[in-house]
């Protein structure tokens, strides 16, 4: 009798990863591995690794530094590198880190059964990278596989799912390393996003995520066999799956969001009014340099049109502080730009050098110092108005899909407005899924509290 095989994954970076972690998880699973939250249990470890930026990708090797002393004791492991600084790096990992038994990349994905069998056989790494030209070719992603109801570890992954729709990049930031790691971009096709959705909304599922780099620019392919669909359309047809009540996706860059997108937001009603729409910064000169392919004008004309159509629409961005060349009007710009939005929510990172970007090559990059200093100043600022924004729904009564008991705090829940603000609130007898009335009693920076109606 074979003994018992034990998987760990962990995951690091963007819902892309989460996705791909999710995918992997199964193709262990139908290879006879059971998932253990205790890696030292695990027969096969599995890192699902960021390279968006440095500390991202500095996390992976710190991580590998102690799994070295866990292979020592234990020769039999087999450690797998997957995600974005597998498919950079490739040999070089393997190289540079012995310990490692498999380097595969973001599209290799549903092969790593085999690299595993093929390790375990041979004693032998094993690499599965995308040689840079080999990302030009037009490629199906293959169907997500569905998971069945008793493989579900947590109860809020049973009605709340991502699904993938497109995979890589066109736009080439100057600051980017995803157009590297995770390729050109090419659309899934309609029917097969439409099938996947159907069947989870038979299983349950009441959310969908639709998830890509640039969902706006969905329909892009190069192969003439396949529909040519737009992302509204793609949106319409989801949004009409029976079962199906909210309605999500992730992430856009505002070059690409269109007057039919913004639209979509007046017309279908399970489509949650939340916007993550990245900005980056404030200022002309610095956007420019960052080749995001619109001004901040355009971009404000976006934000008006979007409010204009759907008041409560909810706005989240993403800021790079510190780009090469940024300069202290440059900061105010965007600075300036928070107030002007008044985001309720705001993502924000210290620029960073990362492999292959052209941002690499810029010479007047700005000291670390100054980086750190803005960056706080910017937190400061966004969580003020995240503070003033969320107060404003005090006395107001929201309808918020139930994830789960709160973490922090006992016989608490913890939910979503449609528009994604977390709310916590006391009561019983509930159960993730659910939809329930809350009457909102304060706001936080993060977060609101309220007592169910
Ligand atoms: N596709 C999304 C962004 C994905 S990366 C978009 O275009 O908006 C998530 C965020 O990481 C980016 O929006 C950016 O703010 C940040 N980021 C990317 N590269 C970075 C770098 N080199 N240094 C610091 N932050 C970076
Ligand atoms: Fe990176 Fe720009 Fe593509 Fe977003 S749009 S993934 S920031 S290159
Ligand atoms: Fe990171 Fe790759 Fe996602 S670099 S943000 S895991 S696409």
């Amino acid at each position: 009798m074979n003994a018992i095989k034990k998987s760990y994954i962990e995951t690091f970076g963007c819902q892309m990863n989460e996705r791909d972690s999710e995918i992997m998880g199964q193709v262990l699973s139908n290879a006879d591995y059971i998932p253990t939250e205790d890696i030292k249990q695990a027969d096969v470890i599995v890192l699902n690794t960021c390279s968006i930026r440095d500390k991202a990708e500095q996390k992976v090797y710190s991580l590998l530094g102690t799994l070295k002393k866990l292979k020592a004791k234990k020769p039999a492991l087999i450690i797998s590198v997957a995600g974005c600084v597998a498919q950079q790096e490739g040999k070089r990992l393997l190289t540079r880190m012995p310990q490692v038994d498999i380097v595969l990349g973001p599209q290799q994905i549903y092969r790593l059964s085999e690299l595993v069998s093929k390790a375990v056989a041979m004693g032998k790494q094993q690499l599965a990278v995308n040689l840079s030209s080999s990302f030009e070719i037009p490629r199906h992603i293959p169907p997500s596989p569905v998971k069945s109801s008793e493989d579900e570890q947590t109860a809020t992954a049973s009605f709340k799912k991502v699904v993938t729709i497109m995979q890589g990049c066109n736009n080439f930031c100057t600051y980017c390393v995803v157009p590297y790691t995770r390729g050109r971009e090419t659309s899934r096709p309609h029917d097969d996003i439409i099938a996947e959705i159907t069947v989870l909304a038979n299983q349950g599922v009441k959310e969908v995520t639709l998830l890509g780099q640039n969902v706006n620019s969905y329909g892009r392919t190069n192969d003439s066999t396949l529909q040519h669909i737009t992302f509204p359309e793609l949106l319409r047809n989801v949004a009409k799956i029976k079962g199906i009540k909210r309605l999500r996706f992730s992430t856009s860059n505002p070059k690409d969001l269109s007057p039919e997108l913004i639209k979509c937001f007046a017309e279908i009603e399970n489509l949650c009014p939340h916007f993550h729409l990245p900005v980056q910064s404030g200022s002309n000169h610095i956007l420019k340099r960052m080749n995001r392919k619109y001004s901040i004008e355009e971009y404000l004309a976006k934000v008006k049109a979007l409010r204009h159509i759907r008041p409560d629409i909810v706005l989240t961005t993403d800021i790079i502080v510190g780009f090469p060349g940024e300069t202290d009007e440059d900061f105010q710009a965007t600075m300036d730009l928070l107030e002007t939005v008044r985001y309720q929510g705001a993502y924000s990172f210290k620029y960073s050098d990362r492999p292959q970007a052209k941002s690499v090559a810029f010479d007047d990059k700005v000291d670390e110092q100054i980086k750190s200093e803005r960056l706080h100043r910017l937190q400061e600022k966004q969580k003020s108005i995240n503070l003033q924004e969320n107060q404003k729904y005090e006395g107001s009564i929201q309808s918020v899909m139930i994830e789960g008991e709160s973490k922090n705090t006992d016989g608490q829940w913890k939910g979503r407005t449609m528009s994604n603000i977390i709310v916590n609130f006391d009561g019983s007898a509930l159960s993730p899924g659910q939809e329930v009335q809350v009457k909102i009693t304060e706001g936080l920076p993060h977060s609101l509290r309220g007592t169910l109606v």
